[in-house]
């Protein structure tokens, strides 16, 4: 049995210049599948979208959140196993934060919680961080913050939001985040924090040079419409899978599936 990797492991991997290989996972199965290729999986409160269907991440609860956590920790056994904090969840206090957060890691068996800001939740990351709780940022463009900017928009474009995004990233650092993802910003404003920070800085929209890369898994397997100018789909799953159901359907129709091989004989 292969070894778990650490919160060590993970910031070796910048420390060495080899490139952080992540990507979200919410189930069993899934989980199973991505293990041994990617150094973390993050069970991404954008479940709440890709698996339910709802129209953000915002309606995600800390109970779902627990359910695919314990899933993801279940299937796997390489990655580092990192679970995001809804919306909600930790803005209310730091008190409120600790009590969701230690759940999350007690109930799930993950390694680290993710919690989207920057400047303005620097304290409860310092919080939660001294208590023991390893913490993941979340910068740049924040999902669960949509409604505030009118959308899901890149941010950086101007020196305003340039100067926040590098704020927020000192922010993080400073209060002992372990990494953060940094998501849909600028070429040249990613590439300004990837060089000052100290701690691993995944990217997705953001840069290159970023010390890993995560998307989310259903999007570069091709499950959905491409939505995004940061994915890329690495297979068509979608179609696959229609054409699949498609032969299943036509089967079944036609009474040729079940098929001798798939039916029990007496005798056998
Ligand atoms: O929820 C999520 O899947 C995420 C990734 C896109 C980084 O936060």
């Amino acid at each position: 049995m292969s070894k778990r990797k650490s919160i060590k492991d993970i910031v070796a991997l910048k420390e060495l210049s080899n490139p952080i290989v992540c990507l979200t996972s919410y189930t069993y199965p899934q989980s199973k599948i991505l293990d041994k290729h990617c150094d973390l999986l993050l069970v991404g409160d954008s479940l709440g979208m890709v698996l339910y269907g709802y129209d953000s991440t915002l309606t995600v609860s800390v109970d779902l959140m627990i359910q695919h956590g314990k899933a993801v920790v279940k299937g796997s056994e390489n990655s580092l196993v990192v679970v995001d904090m809804p919306f909600g969840s930790y803005q209310k206090s730091k008190e409120q934060a600790f009590e969701n957060c230690s759940r999350v890691i007690a109930e799930t068996g993950c390694q680290a919680v993710k919690l989207e800001g920057g400047v303005e939740i620097a304290e409860t990351i310092k919080h939660l961080v001294d208590l023991g709780i390893p913490v993941m940022g979340h910068i740049g463009m924040k999902p669960q913050h949509h409604n505030a900017y009118g959308g899901f928009t890149v941010q950086g474009k101007d020196e305003v939001s340039r100067d926040k995004v590098l704020a927020d990233a000192k922010a993080v650092i400073d209060a002992g985040a372990f990494s953060f993802v940094l998501e849909a910003v600028t070429e040249d404003v990613a590439n300004e924090v990837c060089k000052s920070s100290v701690i691993p800085v995944i990217g997705i929209g953001a840069s290159a040079e970023a010390d890993g890369q995560i998307l989310v898994c259903e999007d570069m397997l091709g499950m959905f419409e491409k939505s995004a100018k940061f994915v890329k789909n690495y297979a068509e799953l979608g179609q696959g899978i229609e054409k699949a159901v498609e032969s299943y359907a036509k089967e079944v129709r036609e009474r040729t599936f079940p098929g001798e091989d798939n039916i029990y004989k007496k005798s056998a």
